[in-house]
Formats: C-alpha cells, structure tokens, sequence
C-alpha cells in the first residue's frame, strides 16, 4: 500500500521555496487519496541551536501551516517528531547501520558548517541518519521533498538496503521512492539566481515568507532581479537567464500551468508587464494561507489538538515497527 511521508524543520519562517517544493505537493497527494504522514522536525531542528520558548512556537507555526495549506488531519497524520519516541529510537540503530563515509559525502553538512566542522554538533553531522529513521519507521513508499533532499533520500535507501542485507531480513525495510521532481523542486533566491531560496539567506529580500503580508509580497517581486530582455517563447530561451527562469517557474507552480504554457502567454512582453502579473498571482496564492496561519495561531488549541491526536496516530504505527527492529537486531526482550 502507499504510504507517503515527509517533514519540516521547525527553525525559521517558512517561505514561497517550501509551500512550492513541499506544502502544495502535499496537499495534492494527499488529495489522490494516499495516506499521508507529516510531521514538524523538531529533533532536527535542535541539531543547531533552538531557544526553548520559540521551538515551541516553531512548532505549532509549522503545524499551522499544514494545516493552512490544505492539509486535512482527518486523513493525514500531522505530529510533532520528538512526540513518537521511537523516531529516537531507531536514529540510533541505524547510526550503527550507516557508514562514516557515507556521512562524509553529504553535501549538506558541508555546505553548512564550511571550514568550522569541529563546532558543529554532533547531531548535525548525524542528522541523515535521523532522516532515514523518520522514513523507515513507517515503511514510507513515497517521500516527497525538495531537490535539496535528494542526497538524504538516496542515504535512506542505503541503511534500508544495508539493514535489510545485514539482519538478513529481505524486504523488512521498502525502499522509499524520492520525489524530488516537483514543479518548482528548487526555487531560487530573488536576489540571485544561482543561490537557493532559503531561511538562512540574511536577506529577506531574497525570499517571500509565508507570513508576509500583500504590500510586502508585491514590493519584494517589483525589486526582484532579472535581466533586460523580453520573457522568450520556449524555455530553451531561459537558458543562462537564471533569474528570469525563476520567475517564469514560480509563476507556473503557483498556476499549476506548464511553464510552456506560462512562456506561451508571456512572449515578447518584458519585466515591466510579467513581474506585476507574478505579484498578483503570489498574493492571490499565499494570503489565503497566511490569513489561516494567522487565525490558527492566535489561539493554539485546535493546533495542540491536532498535534496531539497526530502523534497518537503516529506512533500506533512506528512504536511496533521499532518493537520488531528491536527483535531482528537482538535486544532482550524478556
Ligand atoms: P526543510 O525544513 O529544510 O525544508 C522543508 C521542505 O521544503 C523544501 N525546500 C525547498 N523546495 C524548493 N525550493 C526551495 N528553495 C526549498 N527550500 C526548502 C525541502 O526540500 C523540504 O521538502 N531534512 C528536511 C526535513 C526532514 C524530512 C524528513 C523530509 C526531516 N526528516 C523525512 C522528508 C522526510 C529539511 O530540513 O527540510
């Protein structure tokens, strides 16, 4: 059967990058009828430093925002991770299933700890591991994520392969499918084109958040860079036109056009024109889900309701799969 699953970090606001490469593409799954598991990272968030009193806020702000994007908690499990204990659990069997030198291959890690790899922590450099564990613990077929993940994906299929092979248990663990090819799998930063939209940009000017207001949205497209020339007829004229590319995507996945379809309507018209009716587009996508993050957050009841029965749910789920890794690896059971 198919079971789909993936996660956000609870660090930071989110942004247009995520609702495109994750929160939309959930919503649409989930409308296909499959079951779907969605949790907020909360024990990956803490892998760099989190003040207690915001993860909390963090975390229901990223439950919100499921909720808001069209999630239904009637039939899809939204939980907060650090609630399933048996997420922790077997993080620490697979450490000891995946290799050193896997982990040395991320390319994440050194992208974020650059040349100061003896101050990260160690839960940053294991935090692959901690990712597969979140797939495998309920036996995900279908993990969908931003291109970003790619790289974690295929580990995951590794220490499931490499569990499977060692315990010499054939199959216990499916091999989840990435699906990293979304419509809008990697949207980049408005300020440059060959950087990634992201929570950690410095400036905010790169990215529009989830909670940014209408004015704030207009005015961070109509300063959004791109170069002189008209929008081309075929995307083989985005080629080298990184920024223009962006917005041409951006305003595809929001459509739910092909952006052949988007270049067909916007040939020979240039910035001045597309930039305005990408800013429309945005508002008229994202304050509908801001406005119900909003309201959902001003009084987290219904949020903690959620979250709570979520990880009920959850965890009748992970809790005997963990039973059983406990049994394969040979733990005492009594
Ligand atoms: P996180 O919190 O960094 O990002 C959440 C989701 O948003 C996607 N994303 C983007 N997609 C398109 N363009 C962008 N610029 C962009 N930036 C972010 C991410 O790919 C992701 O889908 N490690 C994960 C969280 C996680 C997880 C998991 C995911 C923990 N366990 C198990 C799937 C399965 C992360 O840090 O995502």
């Amino acid at each position: 059967p198919r079971r789909i699953l993936s996660g956000i970090q609870a660090s930071g606001a989110l942004h247009l990058g995520n609702y495109l490469g994750a929160l939309k593409r959930f919503t649409q799954l989930q409308d296909t009828g499959a079951p779907c598991f969605l949790f907020v990272a909360d024990l990956h968030a803490i892998t760099v430093w989190q003040d207690p009193a915001l993860l909390t806020a963090q975390t229901r702000e990223i439950a919100a925002a499921y909720l808001a994007s069209g999630l239904d908690p009637a039939r899809s499990v939204i939980f907060p991770q650090s609630a399933v204990r048996a997420h922790s659990e077997l993080a620490w069997i697979f450490n000891c299933v995946a290799r050193l030198g896997w982990l040395d291959r991320m390319t994440q890690f050194k992208e974020k700890t650059g040349k100061h790899k003896e101050r990260a922590s160690v839960g940053l450099y294991t935090y692959p591991v901690l990712q597969a564990a979140d797939i495998l613990l309920y036996k995900a077929t279908e993990v969908p994520t931003g291109e970003d993940q790619k790289q974690h994906l295929e580990l995951t299929r590794d220490i499931a392969a490499k569990f499977n092979n060692d315990f010499n248990a054939p199959g216990f663990f499916p091999l989840p499918e990435p699906l990293t090819q979304g419509p809008a799998p990697r949207v980049m930063s408005l300020r440059d084109g060959a950087a990634k939209m992201s929570k950690s940009d410095p400036s905010d000017q790169s990215r529009i958040n989830l909670t940014d207001d209408a004015d704030t949205i207009v005015a961070k497209i109509r300063k959004a860079r791109t170069d002189p020339d008209a929008l081309p007829e075929t995307l083989e004229g985005l080629e080298g036109r990184a920024e223009a590319k962006n917005l041409v995507t951006i305003y595809a996945a929001l459509a739910d056009m092909s952006r052949e379809a988007v270049l067909a309507q916007f040939a020979g018209q240039g910035f001045g024109a597309f930039k305005p009716a990408l800013a429309d587009l945005a508002v008229a996508s994202m304050a509908p889900v801001s406005a119900e993050m909003r309201r959902l957050m001003a009084d987290p009841t219904e949020i903690d309701r959620v979250l709570k029965d979520g990880a009920a749910r959850a965890a009748a789920i992970a809790d005997p799969v963990v039973d059983e890794v406990k049994k394969i690896v040979g733990f005492w059971r009594g």
